[in-house]
């Protein structure tokens, strides 16, 4: 079933120059970008993506987190994408990552865990309308593949 997901790499991910590294594990894996852009996320937009956290003892922390630098938001398109970009991504809690997950090779602690993965396909839709406007998502587009595959 293809799916949409929202991905963000996260400031820390940014700052320690991950963002092509990390684009190129989901471009290789097969998934196609339909949305891409950098921006530091406002204390409105931060609010709304973490909202189901909100009141818990990490918020505060997560909040200035997510807000302290630029981030790169994208929404992959792709076979079972919400899953199993979650699965590249590996456990939140980076010791607890399997081998060869983003998480597993990058990150250090739970709180700075690089990056972020929807976990449904209803925090998927809900994270794209935060991020992106519907204009800026580019869905119509072949392959290089797919193009050459049909001209012939
Ligand atoms: P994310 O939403 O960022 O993809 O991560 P996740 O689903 O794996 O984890 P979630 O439970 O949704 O937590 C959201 C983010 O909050 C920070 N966190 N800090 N200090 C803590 O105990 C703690 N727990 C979570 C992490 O940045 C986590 O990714
Ligand atoms: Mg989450």
């Amino acid at each position: 079933m293809s799916q949409r997901t929202f991905i963000a790499i996260k400031p820390d991910g940014v700052k320690r120059n991950l963002i092509g590294k990390i684009i190129s594990k989901f471009e290789e894996k097969g998934y196609k970008i339909v949305g891409l852009k950098m921006l530091i996320p406002s204390l409105e937009i931060a609010e709304k993506h973490y909202e189901e956290h909100k009141g818990k003892p990490f918020y505060p922390r997560l909040i200035k987190y997510i807000t302290s630098g630029p981030i790169v938001a994208m929404v992959l398109e792709g076979e079972n994408v919400i899953a199993e970009s979650r699965r590249m991504m590996g456990s939140t809690k980076p010791e607890e990552a399997e081998a060869g997950t983003i998480r597993f090779e990058y990150a250090i602690t739970k709180e700075y865990n690089i990056i972020h993965g929807s976990d449904s396909e209803e925090s998927a839709q809900r994270e794209i309308n935060i991020y992106f406007k519907p204009e800026e998502l580019c869905y119509n587009w072949t392959t290089m593949l797919e193009m050459i595959t049909n001209e012939g």
